[in-house]
């Protein structure tokens, strides 16, 4: 038995918030239905934002419901603030993923308040969730700019360390550490991420790289290298905060999955259908600039495909 690494599949939200083509719904949940068909059954989905800050969401509701009916497929949204949040938990979503940047210069430009605003609103989220009633949802919560800022510069370890611990306390069921803007290098993910993991205990932890200056990939093996076994990626390295300057693409979801399992890690995923769908992806979103090696190389001749079981 190998051991399992979880890719979360999150092009049809951070992919989509720079590219210039309104994707409609039923694309979107073909992406979603293809990523299940090729074994990544965690995606996520959409952002519940105010369609007049991001258009590309303006289609929340109809995406998250769709993806939540397709037979296999754990969707999540993201959050930015407690409306968005009661917003998607009216759909009864496995999971919703709230976020907060370490950068108080980040979190005022994307969020438009200050951290600490922003951690007290985690606090009204959590007591949100408590109160429904129905299934449990899971809140993921992410911390923004944990590496490094382009408009503020360098973030403190400690203070990431500490919000991580903060947002654990008050109820986070997965804190997701995330590089916006590609500042991260292989020591520092190393460092600070065994800091999170030490501090949090029991939470699950998960990295979300964005390959801006091309250290995706090697972050991502100094955080298995710290114990992390979750990653966000994107299909065809899509992606970019839309608020943080010079943001570009998360790290390719086929190169994630190629990496991981090379390394000998069970993603689940099928790479070869991963770039089928990658194909149709492309072809969805013309004049966009898309990155991964696999897609553009093919898989070597010494790769042993897993066998995969049927969802
Ligand atoms: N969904 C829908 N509508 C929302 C909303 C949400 N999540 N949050 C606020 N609104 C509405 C309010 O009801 C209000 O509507 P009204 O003008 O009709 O009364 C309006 O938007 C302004 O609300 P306010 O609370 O003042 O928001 P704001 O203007 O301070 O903006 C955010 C705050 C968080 C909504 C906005 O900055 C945002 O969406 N940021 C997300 C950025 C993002 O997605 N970044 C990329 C991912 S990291
Ligand atoms: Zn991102």
């Amino acid at each position: 038995m190998r051991e399992k690494a979880h890719v979360r599949e999150v092009g049809p939200r951070d992919g989509l918030q720079l590219v210039k083509t309104i994707m409609p719904s039923a694309r979107k949940l073909a992406w979603c239905r293809g990523m299940v068909e090729a074994g990544i059954n965690e995606i996520e989905v959409t952002s519940f934002v105010p369609p007049k800050v991001i258009p590309q969401f303006a289609d929340a509701e109809e995406v998250a419901s769709g993806a939540a009916a397709i037979t296999g497929c754990r969707p999540s949204v993201l959050v930015p603030n407690l409306r968005g949040a009661e917003r998607a938990f009216a759909l009864d979503l496995a999971q919703v993923n709230y976020v907060l940047s370490a950068s108080e210069e980040h979190n005022l430009a994307n969020v438009r308040r200050s951290t600490e605003e922003s951690l007290q609103d985690f606090a009204r989220i959590v007591a949100a969730r408590d109160q429904r009633a129905g299934a449990r949802i899971a809140l993921g919560a992410g911390i923004a700019t944990a590496f490094g800022c382009t408009i503020s510069g360098s973030v403190s370890e400690a203070q990431v360390v500490e919000i991580a611990v903060r947002l654990a306390e008050m109820g986070a069921d997965e804190i997701i550490v995330a590089d916006t803007v590609g500042y991260g290098d292989p020591g520092q993910v190393r460092r600070l991420m065994k800091a999170v993991i030490a501090a949090i205990g029991r939470v699950p932890v998960a990295c979300h790289f964005h390959d801006t200056r091309g250290l995706g990939l090697a972050n991502v093996t100094a955080a298995l290298e710290a114990g992390v076994r979750a990653f966000d990626a994107s299909l065809a390295g899509l992606g970019g905060c839309p608020f943080a300057p010079g943001a570009t693409g998360n790290i390719d979801t086929e190169d994630t999955v190629f990496l991981l399992e090379q390394l000998g890690f069970d993603t689940g995923a099928d790479i070869e259908a991963l770039i089928a769908l990658r194909g149709a992806v492309e072809s969805w979103l013309p004049g966009e600039r898309f990155s991964g090696a696999i897609a553009r190389a093919g898989l070597p001749k010494t790769y042993r495909a897993p066998a995969r079981v049927a969802v």
